[in-house]
């Protein structure tokens, strides 16, 4: 910033390239209107000396002209002109650059041209005759006056560009302030499990989406501002407590909200100097995670019954089959004794137990040849109704399809799996009406030529959705003494040994369809 220079410390101001003069740029000027010629060359003179430009006019015309193409820094005016007198230029400077100085001048003074001058807005007021040290001492004064007001916009300018500047970061600030909020809310909200922070005194300071099923909410502000122990659930508000008491922070706890299992972590909230400012709640339903928890102990529990249950049944076949074969030589002996029935009846259905547990846990390979499964199913029916008249009450639908394909599979197994599923569609309708009670057996294709399947229909008693899944636990049954409920895991194991899939459709009442499918390409 610079002070109001005399024009000799503007020259020495620093050098500038433009051409001609390098510091002609900051010289000061002057306009000097004067109609009497004397007055003009005495005055530039004096004013040139003390290092002014000046520039002279000797009257309005002129002086408007000059006005239009430069701008001086202080107007010098003689009010007597020729035409329209120093007061009208007066006038025209203050209406259009009010900003320069004007000083007026009078060969006549006169006490209302000076208040007249004084009223339009000239800054001083000189009488002739002038003498040098009066002008310069004039000149010097309006000089600062103008450098006053120009460095005082300049000041203003400059403050607003900074408040601008200021205004443009605090935008710039905002917006990526409010970027980093939303990024910070949608990763938030994004998480899978619920999120809930507390302050020190255990109101809720945040909640995303997620936590609100947690919580029975509809939104979040509702929940804001309450305490976690008059939001959650007794159980829950009294075990958040303790490890919040106990700082027990390293673990994950459970608990159950109605038929779910929810599990949480608790976490210190800390701040930025590492202070503990609250608490961060993650919850999560973990039901279906205990869920195949409970199916894999059940699963683990059944292999190793399984096993044990495959190992007596491989130590009881030998005698099994030596108390069968001595009963049915007994009983070619003594046709006539209902006791040796029994004993055989009873020993076919040990040997028939045995063998199912022997095929669900420890399968032999099948013995892979082309099957047709038209053909199987037709035999196994045949035998089953002719042979061992175990569905002869019912009406039989045969759906077979003409074109089968043969696939790749074991002919006993398969027909054990028919044999197992056509004697649990008659028992499911052995409480029905005859004329109620029809089976229907069919095969099909699926999945464009890929699969083959077989089906067993029924219009039985049908299977509850919660049964589904148990159905295939080896002895589950719902038939009391009559079912050992190997049945159904014997077919799994068989076809899970083809690589295809079972597939139930069942209404309790109706009745109930087991398809399965085989691959075409064992
Ligand atoms: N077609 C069906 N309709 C209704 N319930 C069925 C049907 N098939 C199977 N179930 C149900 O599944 C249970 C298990 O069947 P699974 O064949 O494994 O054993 P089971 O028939 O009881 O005894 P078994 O070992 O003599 O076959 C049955 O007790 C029955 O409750
Ligand atoms: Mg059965």
């Amino acid at each position: 910033m610079r002070g109001p220079l005399s024009p000799s410390s503007c020259r020495s101001s620093s050098p500038s390239l433009m051409i001609p003069a390098p510091n002609e740029e900051d010289m000061k000027e002057i306009l000097l209107i004067d109609d009497e010629p004397g007055i003009r060359l005495t005055f530039s003179r004096i004013l040139e000396k003390e290092g002014y430009r000046v520039e002279t006019a000797a009257n309005f015309a002129e002086a408007k002209e000059s006005l239009s193409t430069s701008c001086p820094d202080v107007v010098i005016s003689d009010i007597i002109l020729p035409g329209a007198s120093g007061i009208e230029i007066l006038k025209m400077i203050k209406e259009h650059s009010p900003d320069i100085p004007v000083i007026m001048i009078t060969g006549e003074p006169n006490i209302d041209t000076a208040i007249e001058s004084v009223r339009q807005g000239a800054y001083d007021y000189l009488s002739k005759p002038i003498n040098r040290q009066q002008l310069c001492g004039a000149v010097a004064r309006a000089m600062e006056k103008k450098w006053l007001v120009d460095e005082h916009k300049r000041l203003e300018a400059e403050t607003l560009r900074y408040q601008r500047e200021l205004e443009d970061k605090v935008r710039e600030r905002t917006r990526a302030l409010e970027e980093l909020n939303a990024f910070i809310n949608n990763v938030i909200e994004s998480i899978s499990s619920g999120l809930i922070t507390l302050d020190l005194s255990g109101k809720i300071t945040m909640v995303n989406t997620r936590a609100l099923e947690f919580l029975h909410g509809e939104n979040k502000s509702e929940i804001i501002g309450q305490r976690y122990d008059q939001l959650f659930p007794q159980d829950l508000a009294q075990a958040v407590g303790r490890v919040i008491q106990e700082a027990d922070f390293s673990r994950s706890h459970e608990f159950e909200l109605g038929e779910r299992t929810i599990g949480y972590n608790v976490s210190p909230l800390l701040d930025n100097e590492q202070k503990i400012r609250g608490n961060v709640i993650i919850m999560r339903d973990i039901s279906e995670k205990k869920r195949l928890e409970r199916e894999l102990i059940q699963s683990e529990k059944l292999a190793t019954l399984g096993l044990l249950a495959g190992k007596i049944s491989h130590e009881m076949r030998n005698p099994l089959f030596g108390i069968l074969g001595y009963a049915e030589l007994l009983e070619s002996k003594y046709p006539q004794e209902e006791e040796l029935r029994q004993i055989i009846s009873q020993a076919l259905r040990l040997k028939k137990m045995t063998s199912d547990l022997l095929m669900i846990s420890k399968p032999k390979p099948p013995l892979i040849t082309s099957v047709d499964l038209n053909a199987i199913l037709r035999e196994t029916l045949d035998f089953l109704r002719e042979v061992t008249g175990q569905i002869k009450y019912h009406e039989v639908i045969q759906k077979y399809h003409p074109n089968l394909p043969l696939i790749q599979g074991d002919k006993e197994q398969i027909k054990q799996m028919f044999t197992n599923l056509i004697i649990n569609a008659s028992q499911a309708m052995k409480d029905q009406p005859a004329e109620r009670s029809i089976l229907t057996v069919g095969t099909g294709m699926a999945e464009e030529g890929r699969l083959v399947l077989a089906y067993v229909q029924d219009t039985g008693c049908g299977i509850a959705d919660q049964d589904l899944e148990r159905i295939f636990d080896p002895f589950y049954t719902t038939k009391g003494e009559e079912g050992t409920g190997l049945g159904m895991a014997v077919i799994r194991e068989i076809v899970n040994k083809h690589h295809g899939q079972i597939k139930i459709e069942s209404r309790i009442g109706e009745g109930t369809r087991v398809s399965v499918l085989l691959p075409v390409v064992g």
